[in-house]
């Protein structure tokens, strides 16, 4: 997403941190002898969209709830619109919104109702709650579904509803843990469109994801971060270059060549990572010498090949050179199950 939609920058303003939405600086969080987060420091300016990458039990959700007032930090601190999170909390609260992981709406209540029922607790008075309740659904894709119990929802409409909830207090400032985990691509990428739209309007967004795609789709800048430390951050194309060498890739026609077409991959002297559903096998290239003799190989050995190229790094190379692992892969402990608010 393009920083050219924040609100203008006034001139001859003296304190260029006024721009920064989001900073993070130093935190840390044990539990007991076990370090999470170990020394987090990251800024986002305003209007812009942060991607907090990293497997499952990298420390996102507890880098997420200390900078949103939930869990106190071990030591470091956080500023979100420019308050601290420990001398300020009730200021921090105020100035953002959180969708956790968990979906915190109302089971038996419509989506209306929710959105009634919340900000009543946020004491926006009936009136201008009825005329934003129906602004926030048409805005989600929930109008008709605004009069229906939640518990008829799809995962989709009701991480939508959850979102729409949040924005409810229209918070400067956006925590979003993991917003699409679980959800079907067509949901995803409803959401995604959602989510640039209120960036356009000058919401600043951090999300936290496991899905290389999303950081790639949505984030201005990415933080990667592996056991609890930063490991890389930038732009997706910073952090593309910063992987180096393209891959080489190979769809083999039928599965079962798959072993043989492997064997053979291996010569080029690189590991060889297999998708199995797509029949898709990568190993790093080393420019067009390793194509011809690739070729060459696979003429001679009957192997039907579907598709052949070399691919430019995608982030999750980047992420496989930076951890020596695949998003994927992990399966961590986490406390997904937490309540987030
Ligand atoms: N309340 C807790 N007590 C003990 N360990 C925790 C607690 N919360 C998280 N952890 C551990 O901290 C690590 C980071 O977890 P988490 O922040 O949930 O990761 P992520 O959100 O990136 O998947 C994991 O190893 C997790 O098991
Ligand atoms: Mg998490």
């Amino acid at each position: 997403m393009s920083s050219t939609a924040a609100p203008a920058v006034t001139a001859g303003r003296s304190d260029p941190r006024d721009d920064i939405a989001i900073e993070a600086i130093d935190l840390v969080k044990k539990f007991g002898d076990f370090t999470a987060v170990d020394g987090v420091s990251f800024t986002v300016p305003q209007g812009t969209v942060l991607g907090l990458l990293g497997p499952n039990g990298a420390g996102k959700t507890t880098t997420v709830r200390m900078m949103t007032t939930l869990s106190p930090p071990t030591s470091g601190t956080a500023r979100i619109a420019g308050h601290d999170v420990q001398a300020e909390p009730d200021l921090v609260r105020r100035s953002m919104g959180l969708t956790g992981q968990a979906a915190t709406v109302d089971e038996i209540l419509t989506g209306r109702e929710n959105i009634q029922m919340i900000g009543g607790l946020y004491g926006i008075n009936r009136r201008e709650l009825r005329t934003r309740g129906t602004d926030l659904l048409e805005q989600f894709n929930l109008t008709e579904a605004g009069n229906k119990p939640v518990r008829e929802y799809s995962g989709g409409m009701r991480r939508r509803l959850d979102l729409a909830v949040s924005l409810l207090a229209a918070p400067p400032v956006l925590f979003l843990d993991e917003p699409t985990t679980g959800l079907d691509p067509r949901s995803r990428s409803e959401l995604w469109e959602v989510l640039r739209s209120l960036v356009a309007q000058g919401t600043t967004l951090l999300l936290t994801t496991q899905y290389l795609e999303e950081a790639d789709h949505l984030a201005d800048r990415i933080v990667v971060i592996d056991k609890g430390t930063i490991i890389a951050e930038g732009t997706s194309l910073e952090l593309k270059e910063q992987a180096g060498a393209a891959s080489l890739v190979l769809t083999v026609s039928d599965a079962a060549d798959i072993p043989a077409a492997e064997a053979l991959l291996r010569k080029t002297g690189g590991e060889v990572f297999i998708d199995h559903s797509s029949r898709k096998l990568t190993t790093p290239a080393n420019g067009l010498a390793d194509l011809t003799r690739v070729v060459g190989w696979f003429d001679e050995s009957g192997i039907e090949v579907d598709d052949l190229g070399l691919a430019r790094p995608s982030l999750d190379d980047v992420f496989l050179s930076l951890t020596g692992h695949r998003a994927e892969d992990e399966t961590g402990d986490t406390t997904d199950e937490e309540q987030d608010r």
